[in-house]
């Protein structure tokens, strides 16, 4: 048996104004794109901004649809939006912020699963990493270079492709 360890890297800032100001007018994007989410069934508004190489920023907002698992995260409708719209793009960086109107949000909201595997593939894709910014409003952030240290079991199987 062996036991084998990730070790994943990640920063941690106290506010907004702790950040760049590139990274914060992101986290702002963000708070500003999660006023288009529809979420009757969840109440919980999450908001993306994907910043592209060409400076370019595209947002996202959560979908939700009464057939539950029809709907989707801010953060893939983001990143779809981009490898429609702008298939040559790279993206920079992005940033997620959520809402809820029934709790208060005391930390940082981070990614599921499936939006990861999305984001992994965007990077593979584009041979460039993606700094991601969970912003917590009024709190936290949480800012990761690398999908690798969100989701280091990654899947991945190169003959699947072409
Ligand atoms: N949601 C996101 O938009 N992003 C995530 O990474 C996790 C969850 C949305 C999906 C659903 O509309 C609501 O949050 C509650 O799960």
């Amino acid at each position: 048996m062996d036991q084998k360890n990730f070790v994943v890297s990640y920063q941690t800032f106290k506010s907004l104004n702790e950040l760049s100001a590139s990274d914060q007018e992101l986290c702002l994007q963000a708070e500003e794109a999660l006023k288009s989410s529809y979420s009757p069934y969840s109440n919980f508004k999450v908001g993306a901004a994907l910043k592209l190489s060409n400076e370019e920023v595209v947002t996202g907002s959560n979908q939700e649809n009464v057939a539950y698992p029809s709907g989707l995260c801010a953060e893939r409708v983001a990143l779809f939006t981009v490898g429609a719209a702008y298939p040559e793009a790279t993206v920079q960086a992005m940033a997620i912020t959520a809402k809820s109107s029934n709790f208060v949000i005391q930390k940082p909201v981070t990614s599921c699963g499936a939006c990861l595997q999305v984001m992994a593939e965007f990077e593979q894709k584009q041979k460039q990493e993606i700094e991601v910014l969970f912003y917590c409003m009024g709190g936290e952030i949480i800012k990761v270079k690398g999908i690798k240290n969100l989701l280091p079991f990654v899947f991945v199987e190169e003959r699947l492709e072409r």
